[in-house]
């Protein structure tokens, strides 16, 4: 009996310690045909019936414990080598062993896109899209821009198929689409590529990013536009720098203004990025003429608007200080590689 306990302690000490193939060679050492407990068993003829029922009831006792040790330690080491097979497996996305190249960046206008946008966010602004193929109606005409007014030879449109379709020339006509599908209140922002036919040189571009802002309710006034325009500068450039309104023309606002903030690198002193005046045109903007809001069937005299426009890649240049707008189509990596 003595005996047997014994063998069922270093059995299990053993055990604990093995590996898969001292695991194979302790089961026949213990449990196999010469193995110790059938050795016992076979040996039973020699004692009275009594100790032969004891011995042989503590020896199958013990062969089933030491089964069962050793198919859970296999159990274990099976779900080890799986765990560790599993963490082997596991894919690091960011490590260079995986991938020789490096990891990617988002494009600086799309940067800015983000950055303005959280900006607007913040400030209770949502933000939808339009598409880049845009009817004559939503681009012009529910602008207050009819056809053959003059103002449409300043936009140098793509003209598509026919000249009913065309390739937006400002995120404008998102202005339009959203107040078709909505109700006041409405404070929305409308990212987006425009297209505009001229030819390109280092501040001109036949593609470019505007984002259209429009907030549409009852009383809104002109100095809801100047403080929410003033904040969006003060936040995106520095709370120290003066803003100011000039007076402008857009054919969907009145009245327009142009928005200028203090150049960024000479705190207004004057130098190369502002000409020497001290100041950038930032945006244009205005209260939304009510011949646009009457084009999406809201009454003028119940509901008020105001509107603007960001130059996405103008930003882009100012604030990372690029001289060639250019620079962002080419795709050369040892320029994006810098963002
Ligand atoms: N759509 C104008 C442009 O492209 C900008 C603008 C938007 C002005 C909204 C006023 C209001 O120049």
């Amino acid at each position: 009996m003595n005996n047997i306990e014994c063998i069922i302690n270093e059995a299990t000490e053993k055990i604990k310690n093995a590996d898969i193939v001292v695991l194979e060679n302790l089961k026949v050492e213990y449990l196999g045909r010469n193995g110790i407990l059938t050795q016992i068993l076979k040996s039973l003829s020699q004692y009275s019936i009594e100790d032969k029922k004891r011995i042989g009831l503590e020896a199958n006792k013990a062969k089933s414990i030491i089964e069962n040790e050793i198919d859970k330690k296999k159990e274990s080491l099976k779900k080890a080598l799986l765990d560790e097979k599993v963490q082997k497996e596991k894919l690091d996305y960011s490590s260079s062993f995986y991938f020789p190249f490096s990891k990617g960046s988002f494009h600086p206008v799309i940067q800015t896109i983000q950055d303005i946008s959280s900006v607007f966010k913040s400030l209770g602004f949502s933000v939808a899209e339009g598409p880049e193929i845009e009817t004559d109606w939503y681009n012009f005409e529910a602008l207050n821009i009819p056809e053959s007014h003059p103002a449409r030879d300043t936009q140098d449109t793509f003209y598509l198929d026919n000249v009913k379709n065309l390739l937006r020339t400002h995120t404008s006509s998102g202005q339009i689409r959203v107040m078709e599908k909505q109700k006041p209140p409405i404070k929305v922002i409308v990212p987006g590529r425009v297209y505009r036919n001229e030819a390109s040189d280092a501040s001109h571009s036949s593609t470019f990013h505007q984002i259209e802002g429009l907030v549409v309710d009852e009383n809104v006034t002109f100095v809801d536009l100047k403080a929410v325009l003033s904040n969006f500068i003060h936040k995106f450039f520095g709370f120290e720098l003066g803003v100011r309104f000039r007076p402008s023309h857009f054919q969907f606002t009145e009245p327009s203004a142009e928005v200028d903030m203090q150049c960024p690198f000479c705190k207004g002193n004057g130098c190369r990025v502002c000409k020497n005046s001290g100041w950038i045109e930032t945006l244009g903007c205005g209260m939304v003429h009510p011949n646009v809001l009457k084009a999406v069937s809201y009454d003028p005299g119940k509901y008020t608007a105001y509107a603007f426009g960001i130059g996405v890649e103008r930003i882009t240049m100012f604030k990372h200080g690029i001289d060639d707008i250019r620079l962002f189509y080419e795709n050369d990596l040892r320029f994006l590689k810098q963002f």
